[in-house]
């Protein structure tokens, strides 16, 4: 049950929220790594947010004007709701889908988008559905538009149960913004839902895709911002 996107919305959405006013996975850093690289990109764009949750970070990263059409996926129709309200200021087409990310690649158009973000939620799914959405995002962003990935990666060369053993150490000696009983439960949601790569991994499966000149915008500690260019 905890590893259910539905149930981490409803019970653990607060904990999340507590995360990232202390800053604890680096949003701040990562948010204006991405905000620089957003500002280059006056638009207006056609954006898709995989795994959106309650678009707040993506609201707050976009200027008004910038957007000319949003389209936001998650499985929690709860965060979708709040996601809504968010993204109401925009007053643009704002299309939300509960699914799962890469059934919403899958039937999205070829060619439309200028950016296709995703926000914390790739290291929930496998290594081969990590390659399909790589190559759905290569097919559907326009020439010249770029993939923008924030997520936690593994450290090079690091297995993935030295990463929960590491992250789970920090979040034990470090996260004392958080209570115990929240600690436990962010532990447990590390245990079962992540599934992190390394970036040279992410790297090679944007290249196999046809994606090119990948470059890292942001990494503190696991926390990593990248751009896969079409
Ligand atoms: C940590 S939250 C991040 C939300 C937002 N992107 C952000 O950066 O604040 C991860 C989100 O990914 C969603 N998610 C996980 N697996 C997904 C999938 N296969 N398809 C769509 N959304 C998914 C979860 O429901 C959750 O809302």
């Amino acid at each position: 049950m905890s590893n259910d996107p539905i149930y981490i919305f409803r019970k653990t959405w607060g904990t999340y929220q507590k995360v990232i006013s202390h800053n604890l996975m680096y949003h701040k850093e990562i948010t204006a790594a991405v905000r620089k690289l957003f500002q280059a990109h006056p638009g207006p764009l056609n954006i898709i947010d995989l795994g959106c949750g309650d678009a707040a970070h993506i609201g707050k990263i976009l200027k008004p004007g910038q957007v000319a059409e949003y389209c936001g996926c998650d499985l929690s129709p709860y965060a979708l709701d709040v996601a809504r309200n968010n993204l109401e200021p925009f007053g643009v087409r704002v299309n939300l889908l509960c699914k799962d990310m890469i059934a919403v690649l899958k039937e999205a158009p070829a060619n439309h988008f200028d950016l296709v973000y995703s926000g914390y939620a790739l290291h929930h799914l496998p290594v081969e559905a990590k390659q399909a959405f790589f190559t759905q995002c290569r097919r559907v962003l326009r020439e010249n538009g770029c993939v923008v990935l924030v997520d936690v990666m593994r450290v090079e060369g690091q297995e993935r149960q030295e990463y929960l053993v590491d992250y789970n150490e920090a979040v034990a000696n470090q996260w004392d913004a958080l209570s115990r009983a929240e600690r436990d439960e962010v532990q447990e949601h590390i245990r079962n839902c992540d599934f992190p790569e390394t970036p040279s991994l992410l790297q090679s499966l944007a290249e196999n895709a046809g994606l090119k000149n990948s470059r890292k915008l942001e990494k503190r500690t696991w926390h990593e911002a990248w751009c896969y260019q079409k």
